[in-house]
């Protein structure tokens, strides 16, 4: 009975497990990113952390969602994906402005106070509601829209140097405040692809942390660059933003810290773990 009814959660899992619908889907899925950026060493390397209340969704054309991390070609990425994002629950608020940007964190175990390569930057982008008048329900998708905001740097798709391994390319969600003031130098459109430094243009232009996040690795040829293995995701370390309950929640964040220490180790590329995890987590839900 038990394993059967995983089986079943399993199967319906091994599909773009981000593009969840339930607001408890959504709530595991900000989880497992939020668990993927740590798990890929992006937290605290690139963000000191990474506390996501929305839930990206990134479509390639041709590709479709993506998972966190995935693997992707040069040619899959050439052009702007599409972004959708569902919010944790009812009381989180989308409004106002936010900085898209997607940069480049380059391989797991680089120190990124050297800076990202910048490959889309957009100040003033909305999320807008559906077309019908009641889709504004906490679990329905809103459009990222860049249209109406200020594109300084357009989307390039990666390219990275031939044998220099898996690259992470970033792509977040940021608060924009009223008080927002870019650097003079990333001020204005049309600023080609060039090195930033991600956390000093964040505190210095007085974004937000992140309210969203996804990455996925681009790697061209070869490498004899050893990539740092990084810990897997453990079920342990899942738990939904918002807990069906409280025992729920507090084992969850105890086990965390103990197994994200004992996971084995994995290549940064394998996507195995996660599906694994949120099925112990789901079936712990139908059964508690
Ligand atoms: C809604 O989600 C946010 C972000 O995850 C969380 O901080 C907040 O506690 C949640 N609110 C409710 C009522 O669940
Ligand atoms: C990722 O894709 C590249 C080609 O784009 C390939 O060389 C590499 O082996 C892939 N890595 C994994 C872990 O699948
Ligand atoms: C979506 O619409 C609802 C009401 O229709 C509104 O309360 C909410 O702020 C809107 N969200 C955004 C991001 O515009
Ligand atoms: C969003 O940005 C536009 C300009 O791009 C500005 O007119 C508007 O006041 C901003 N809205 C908020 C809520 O900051
Ligand atoms: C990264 O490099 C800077 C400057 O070289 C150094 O101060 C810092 O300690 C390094 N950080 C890590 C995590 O190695
Ligand atoms: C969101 O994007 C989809 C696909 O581009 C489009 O069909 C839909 O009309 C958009 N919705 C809104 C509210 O802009
Ligand atoms: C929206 O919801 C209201 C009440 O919940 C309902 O009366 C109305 O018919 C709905 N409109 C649509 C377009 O579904
Ligand atoms: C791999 O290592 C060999 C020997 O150390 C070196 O000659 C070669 O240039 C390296 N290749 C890359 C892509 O770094
Ligand atoms: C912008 O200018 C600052 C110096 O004021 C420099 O450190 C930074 O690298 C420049 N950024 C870009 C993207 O050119
Ligand atoms: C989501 O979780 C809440 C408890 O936090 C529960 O009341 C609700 O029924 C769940 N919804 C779904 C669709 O599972
Ligand atoms: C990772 O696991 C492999 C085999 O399970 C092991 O040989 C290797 O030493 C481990 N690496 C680290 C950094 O723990």
């Amino acid at each position: 009975m038990f394993l059967f009814a995983a089986t079943t959660v399993a199967l319906s899992f091994l599909g773009p497990l981000v593009n969840a619908q339930s607001t408890n889907d959504t709530a595991l899925g900000i989880s497992a990113i939020e668990a993927h950026f740590t798990n890929a060493q992006l937290v605290p390397a690139l963000l000191a952390s990474f506390s996501p209340s929305a839930l990206f969704t990134v479509t390639f054309s041709g590709v479709g969602a993506i998972s966190p991390g995935q693997n992707l070609s040069v040619e899959q990425v050439a052009a702007a994906p599409e972004l959708t994002i569902v919010p944790a629950n009812s009381s989180v608020s989308l409004a106002g402005n936010y900085t898209l940007v997607m940069a480049d964190a380059d391989v797991v175990g680089t120190n990124e106070s050297v800076g990202q390569t910048r490959h889309w930057l957009v100040n003033g982008v909305t999320l807008k509601n559906g077309t019908s008048s009641n889709s504004s329900s906490s679990s329905t998708p809103l459009n990222v829209s860049t249209t109406g905001g200020t594109a300084i740097t357009d989307y390039a798709g990666p390219a990275p140097a031939e044998g220099s391994g898996p690259h992470r390319y970033v792509i977040l969600l940021l608060p924009q405040p009223s008080s927002f003031s870019p650097p003079s130098n990333l001020s204005k459109p049309n600023v080609g692809v060039s090195v930033f430094n991600l956390d000093d243009y964040i505190s210095s232009s007085h974004l937000g942390q992140p309210i969203a996040g996804m990455y996925f690795d681009v790697q061209q040829g070869t490498t004899n660059v050893t990539i740092p293995a990084t810990s897997a995701v453990v079920s342990s370390t899942l738990k939904p933003a918002t807990p069906a309950s409280s025992t729920a929640s507090s084992s969850a964040s105890a086990a965390k810290q103990s197994g994200t220490k004992n996971a084995a180790n994995r290549s940064e590329n394998s996507l195995v773990a996660i599906p694994a995890s949120l099925i112990i987590l789901l079936a712990s839900y139908i059964y508690l």
